[in-house]
């Protein structure tokens, strides 16, 4: 429900009034709000833009009477996710992945993480010494793409790490599969542990009653949140949300110190100002224009079945094993009947109207929507396109394509991600580094989900199927050696 205050823009609004009244800048940034910018910055940014670039710690704006402007957008944002605190992000979810890293590492050293996490959370395991007990994904083994967690995979990684700090798992993920997170969170308090979602790609689900539930109201405790993803604040902008079930669990000055920690002392006036207002957006507007997305996506998705070797991914995936329920702001594309890969169809897809999708993989095209698209005409130029492109690449009879076969189990964790990332290490050929332990992330695609993680050891199987999967067209992220000639292992 909207309330009054929900229609307030505190940050923006302080923002926009010192700006107007011509302040002496006698403060960076050393552009003074645009008097001493280049003349083509201000033509592709405006002037106003400039005149709100402002440092932090400004009088009236996040320091002076309090509760600050600042600090006002901040409550308005935990009170529009029903959060019981909410932190503004300058750099990205990522950040907010860091920042639960660091905060859950004042609470013990281990922890339980979802194979198929962003690289971002691995980078908080680096950062915090965490140890990680993964648990495994289901796969779609036919679309070759890792979906959630089961309740049954995390209590099983729950009670092997009896020393778990917390569970961290992804929901939604990037395809719009999402977690059954009331059942995961149960699981997780049963155990006496949090749970941290990375909703990185759900900022929206708050927002309409027929959207997969968002995490916090199912339970989670610590919810990473990329609100320019889909809310729509500026590139970069996130905010991490603390729930109202976390006390006891996490500690909240644990998680405040960590956010500052990960944080440039100069964050963005306009990321900031961004967020504020894509939060009011979201609480008084949101609701309808989710709406219209909803239909608009539901009916491009009807078009793109009916074209000949296509189909889409949607609620039919809602009780696979790892989808309680399906995310519809992302269209996905299955390819598998056409006689091309993602591969080759993203491309193609540019070539003939400059359509530019999100992500693209072997069997599905990903192209993301907007909570506040307005007449949404990129949904109609995309099942054009792709009308054309089907034309011009032709059928594929299905069953030809390459089937995926899943990973074998990743190695054993031979020290943490920080102790191998920090240690010494030398760069060997890929055949002598079996038994070795892994200085770097492999990650082949698809599915994306790594196979080894700094501080596992290097196994035949593992550097077996990774070449496979480059010999058949796939790639491989995280290597510094994209070919996998050679790996990066530490030296015991
Ligand atoms: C699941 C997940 N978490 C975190 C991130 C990082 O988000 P950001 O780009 O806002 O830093 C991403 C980015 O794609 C993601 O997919």
């Amino acid at each position: 429900m909207t309330t009054e205050r929900q229609r307030r823009t505190p940050y923006l609004d302080a923002l926009c009034e010192y700006a107007e009244r011509n302040p002496a800048r006698l403060h960076v940034p050393g552009h003074k709000g645009g008097a001493g910018a280049d003349a083509g910055l201000l033509r592709a940014f405006g002037e106003r833009a400039a005149s709100l670039d402002i440092p932090a710690l400004t009088h009236g704006i996040d320091v002076g009477v309090e509760p600050t402007p600042f600090e006002q957008a901040q409550r308005l944002a935990a009170e529009a996710w029903g959060a019981r605190r909410a932190w503004f992000l300058v750099g990205g979810a990522s950040q907010g992945n860091l920042a639960a890293g660091l905060a859950l590492a004042h609470h013990g050293s281990e922890v339980v993480v979802q194979r198929n996490a962003h690289s971002s959370t691995i980078d908080a395991l680096v950062l915090s010494g965490l140890r990680p007990t993964f648990a495994a994904a289901e796969l779609h083994p036919e679309l070759g793409i890792a979906h959630c967690l089961t309740e049954d995979a995390l209590a099983h990684a729950l009670d092997a790490t009896p020393g778990a700090v917390a569970a961290w798992i992804v929901s939604p993920t990037y395809f719009g599969a999402v977690a059954d997170v009331r059942s995961l969170a149960r699981a997780a308090h049963a155990r006496g542990v949090p749970l941290i979602v990375d909703e990185a790609w759900g900022a929206h689900l708050a927002f309409h009653e027929r959207l997969p539930e968002h995490a916090l109201a199912a339970g989670a405790d610590l919810v990473v949140s990329s609100t320019h993803k889909i809310v729509g604040s500026f590139t970069q902008s996130a905010m991490l949300h603390l729930g109202h079930g976390a006390d006891g669990m996490i500690d909240e000055s644990a998680v405040d110190r960590a956010v500052t920690l990960t944080e440039s002392t100069s964050p963005s006036a306009l990321l900031c100002g961004s967020l504020d207002a894509a939060r009011r957006q979201a609480a008084v507007n949101g609701r309808s224009l989710l709406e219209r997305t909803i239909s608009t996506l539901t009916q491009a998705r009807e078009q793109i079945r009916a074209i000949d070797g296509l189909d889409v991914l949607d609620e039919r995936l809602a009780g696979r094993a790892g989808v309680f329920a399906y995310d519809p702001l992302r269209l996905a594309v299955d390819v598998r009947g056409v006689r091309a890969s993602g591969y080759e169809l993203a491309p193609l897809l540019r070539e003939i109207d400059d359509i530019n999708l999100e992500l693209y993989g072997q069997n599905v095209l990903v192209a993301v929507f907007g909570m506040g698209e307005r007449s949404i005409p990129e949904a109609a130029r995309l099942v054009a396109a792709l009308r054309t492109a089907v034309a011009r690449v032709g059928l594929d009879p299905a069953g030809e394509r390459l089937s995926f076969a899943a990973p074998p189990p990743w190695g054993e964790l031979a020290m943490t991600p920080r102790e191998a990332y920090l240690g010494a290490q030398e760069v060997v050929p890929a055949a002598e580094a079996v038994g070795r332990i892994a200085a770097e992330s492999l990650a082949t695609y698809p599915p994306g989900i790594p196979n080894v993680l700094p501080g596992e050891r290097l196994t035949e199987q593992t550097l077996a199927y990774v070449q496979r999967t480059l010999e058949q067209g796939g790639s491989v992220r995280g290597a510094s050696d994209r070919r996998l000639r050679t790996v990066r292992v530490v030296i015991e």
